[in-house]
């Protein structure tokens, strides 16, 4: 079945390159592959770095990550970053996207004390980057919060907003003079889903349905900070972008001749994504948001919503502070309509409302919450257009995984032929602004709760070697002919 798939999509690409010469990337798309640094560097605590909360996670609670193993090394990109530099190269493509450590820069996370070995690990990597004609995308905060804000709540505790925009304002003092395109947050939802006690922080037993909805108030405002700080005092000198990335899975409707499951649907892409679209890019919470845990918190007989208000000027600060959209997709699940479940176990999803399944038909890959669905990302691409006036895209992170060694890698190859093919169809068949690709990733790293055991490189990485050796997987080649040739093949 893969293979009459395979073969019809590879005839579909070859019609389309005979009819016409542009089926190609607009000159100004960017390819692009994406680390973070908690994934990467390791160094955990070399020269100076002060301790996140993944240190913690991965030294005291290591049962709760697959394989029982910490990112202390990880790639050991803190001591191999020329090395990642040349890879990228070899790549040919435009961008590499990685997170700065918050806690190697500022080791207290809240004090005003620098590490300058931090600083300079940063500048060698991104002079480096550039010149070898890279551009380096830099994402402020990717999920390694410093441990001095866990015991405070983490996210759920508003303080972090002020010290968040302290080390905004410190990063695009010390490196804002060559970035052109930051990301102030990486998947807003993805941290405040660990106030669930799903993933990552360390502070367990959060009230459900609570704590979630404080850390996307707080997330948000820590967002518009930075884009304020940048935008009054930098963007005049430095010239460059900046936003937000989310991720958004794709909830299509199980029926879509059915209303209620249309509608089931579209709720759930607004209570995980609109949460945060919304407020940025449009005007405070979707309403159905609002509603529906107001009205779910009245039936559990609380005093007032779950979900926190914003003042009128809380709404303006963070209303219209992107540039750009940046958004990850790994997911795409049919939602259908069904009763709304009893209040007795508050949290976002049940607030959420409908079904949501998989075809059982879908073609998975390593990460059992990954299918081959590209059409998925057709369809929320447009939705985004549709929904939020067309803004400019940039997709920071797509990508397949392996739970094994895999060297030809033919089915990571398969997942960016069609997933590039479902964007350029946006772009040219639809006339959606998507900017630009990144591949996640570079090479395998700490994938979080699933240590070592999930591997999602164009590069294999060798976790037992001292030396963390690096090989091209079969589809760092297939990548590079996309970038070199700009089209599809
Ligand atoms: C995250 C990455 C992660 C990837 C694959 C994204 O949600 O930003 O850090 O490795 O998904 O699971």
């Amino acid at each position: 079945m893969l293979i009459v798939k395979e073969f019809a999509l590879v005839l579909f690409l070859s019609t389309k390159l005979c009819n016409s010469q542009e089926w190609k990337f607009p000159d100004d798309f960017k390819f692009g592959v994406a680390t973070s640094a908690f994934q990467i560097e390791g160094g955990w605590d070399a020269d100076g770095k002060g301790v996140s909360i993944w240190d913690v996670l991965g030294h005291n609670r290591s049962v709760l990550v697959k394989d029982g193993s910490n990112g202390d090394v990880a790639c050991d990109s803190y001591n191999k970053w020329e090395e990642d530099v040349m890879m990228v190269k070899n790549l040919g493509v435009d961008c590499y996207r990685i997170s700065l450590s918050w806690t190697r820069i500022l080791p207290e996370g809240y004090g005003t004390k620098i590490n300058p070995a931090g600083v300079d690990y940063y500048n060698k990597i991104i002079n480096k980057l550039l010149e070898n004609g890279i551009e380096p995308v830099i994402t402020l905060y990717h999920w390694d919060l410093p441990q001095f804000f866990s015991p405070l709540g983490g996210w759920t505790n508003p303080v972090v907003v002020e010290h968040f925009a302290y080390y905004a304002r410190t990063v695009f003092t010390l490196f804002g003079d060559r970035i052109k395109t930051w990301i102030t947050i990486n998947e807003p939802r993805l941290i405040c889903q660990s106030y669930k006690g799903l993933i990552g922080d360390v502070t367990p037993n959060f009230p459900l349905g609570v704590a979630e909805y404080l850390c996307a108030h707080n997330v948000l405002k820590a967002h518009a900070e930075a884009y304020h700080i940048y935008d009054r005092e930098f963007r005049f000198k430095q010239n460059g972008k900046i936003s937000i990335t989310l991720d958004i899975t794709w909830s299509e409707p199980a029926n879509a001749s059915n209303p209620e499951d249309v509608r089931a649907a579209e709720q759930n892409v607004l209570f995980e994504f609109g949460i945060y679209a919304n407020p940025i890019m449009g005007f405070d919470y979707p309403r159905v948001v609002i509603d529906r845990v107001a009205n779910r918190s009245k039936l559990e007989n609380l005093s007032g919503s779950r979900l926190p208000k914003f003042t009128f000027a809380e709404k303006l600060r963070i209303k219209g502070t992107y540039d750009f959209l940046g958004i990850n997709h790994y997911i795409t699940m049919y939602t259908r309509a069904a009763a709304d479940p009893p209040v007795t176990r508050p949290n976002l999803d049940v607030d959420a409302g409908g079904e949501r399944f998989r075809d059982p038909s879908w073609e998975g890959c390593g990460a059992a919450w990954i299918k081959v669905v590209p059409w998925g990302l057709r369809r929320l691409l447009n939705w985004i257009k549709n929904t939020y006036h067309n803004p400019d895209i940039i997709i920071t992170e797509s990508g397949y995984a392996d739970d094994s060694e895999v060297f030809e890698d033919d089915g990571r190859i398969n997942y960016y032929r069609v997933y590039l093919n479902a964007t350029l169809q946006a772009i040219l068949e639809d006339g959606v602004n998507v900017k630009g690709y990144m591949a996640w990733s570079l090479m395998d790293n700490y994938e979080w709760i699933y240590g070592y055991t999930l591997r999602f490189g164009l590069y294999h990485v060798n976790f037992t070697d001292p030396n963390r050796t690096r090989t091209p997987k079969k589809s760092v080649e297939y990548f590079k002919n996309v970038t070199k040739t700009r089209t599809i093949n």
